[in-house]
């Protein structure tokens, strides 16, 4: 039986799924379902479409849920068609953003180098940032996904000091756990990567490296957050499609809660 007692985060990205009207009924209900969970014993955070940003800012409690990007450019503006900047996106009212999702790195040509200038550049601003790293199947089954982790997370955190740490989250999402037809990690295959991860930031930061919270994503869901979220090292966890419906996030996020406390 577990005896911690400590706080955990959970999040959800919501893709490109839904619109600034659906968004703002979703976290409506989000906000009223999970008021009276303890704040001491939760961070819960949300990342809507870059369009639902302005609205969501306004609407919500941030003390109750914290608002994000998905993305965004490391320029603070130029000639770069389709991108949003730092700037644009505080002007919104947030403060938070994901850095090199999965999807990111699959389909839009995400490097590890552009993800630390992303990073460098939302952390020299003032934001918080959550970075994405995940070993794909393939360097699974090649014996490397250690290796994948290492170059993601140490390039994603090259250059940042030491007082820019304690705004730094790092989600482990493994690409073949993600989305329809992924399979969740077991629970004790991710605590011993958290391990490893964790490990690593203590490395390159004695002392401090280990107040870094590292989320596990990718087929997170009803049956399976307990027994995730009860692991020495996974700090919190990082729900996709289990989340996008406002009651079923609740009882997720109820049921790990219970089982930690
Ligand atoms: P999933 O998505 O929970 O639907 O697998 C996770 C993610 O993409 O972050």
């Amino acid at each position: 039986m577990n005896q911690r007692i400590k706080k955990v985060i959970f999040g959800s990205n919501l893709k490109m799924y839904k619109t600034n009207h659906e968004t703002l009924a979703y976290l409506a209900r989000l906000q009223e379902l999970t008021k009276d969970i303890l704040r001491d014993l939760l961070e819960l955070f949300i990342l809507p479409s870059y369009t639902a940003i302005a609205d969501c800012c306004r609407m919500v409690d941030p003390a109750l849920v914290r608002i994000g990007a998905q993305n965004v450019h490391w320029h603070s503006e130029g000639r770069f068609t389709g991108e949003i900047s730092a700037r644009m996106l505080q002007e919104l009212g947030a403060d938070f953003v994901m850095i090199g999702h999965a999807e990111r790195r699959q389909f839009f040509g995400e490097t590890d180098l552009m993800v630390n200038k992303r990073v460098l550049t939302s952390l020299n601003i003032g934001f918080h940032v959550l970075i994405c790293v995940g070993d794909s199947a393939q360097d699974k089954e090649l014996g490397i996904f250690k290796e994948r982790l290492s170059m993601q997370l140490k390039t994603a955190l090259h250059g940042v000091k030491k007082d820019q740490l304690s705004r730094v989250w790092v989600a482990y999402e493994p690409v073949w756990a993600i989305g329809e037809g992924g399979t969740v990690a077991t629970p004790d295959y991710a605590n011993s990567i958290h391990n490893v991860l964790h490990n690593l930031i203590e490395d390159l930061y004695p002392e401090i490296g280990g107040q870094v919270p590292i989320l596990y994503g990718g087929s997170v869901n009803m049956n399976n957050a307990a027994d995730l979220i009860v692991q020495p090292r996974i700090d919190g966890l990082f729900i996709g499609r289990a989340a996008w419906d406002a009651n079923n996030f609740n009882q997720v996020i109820r049921i790990a809660i219970q089982a930690i406390n």
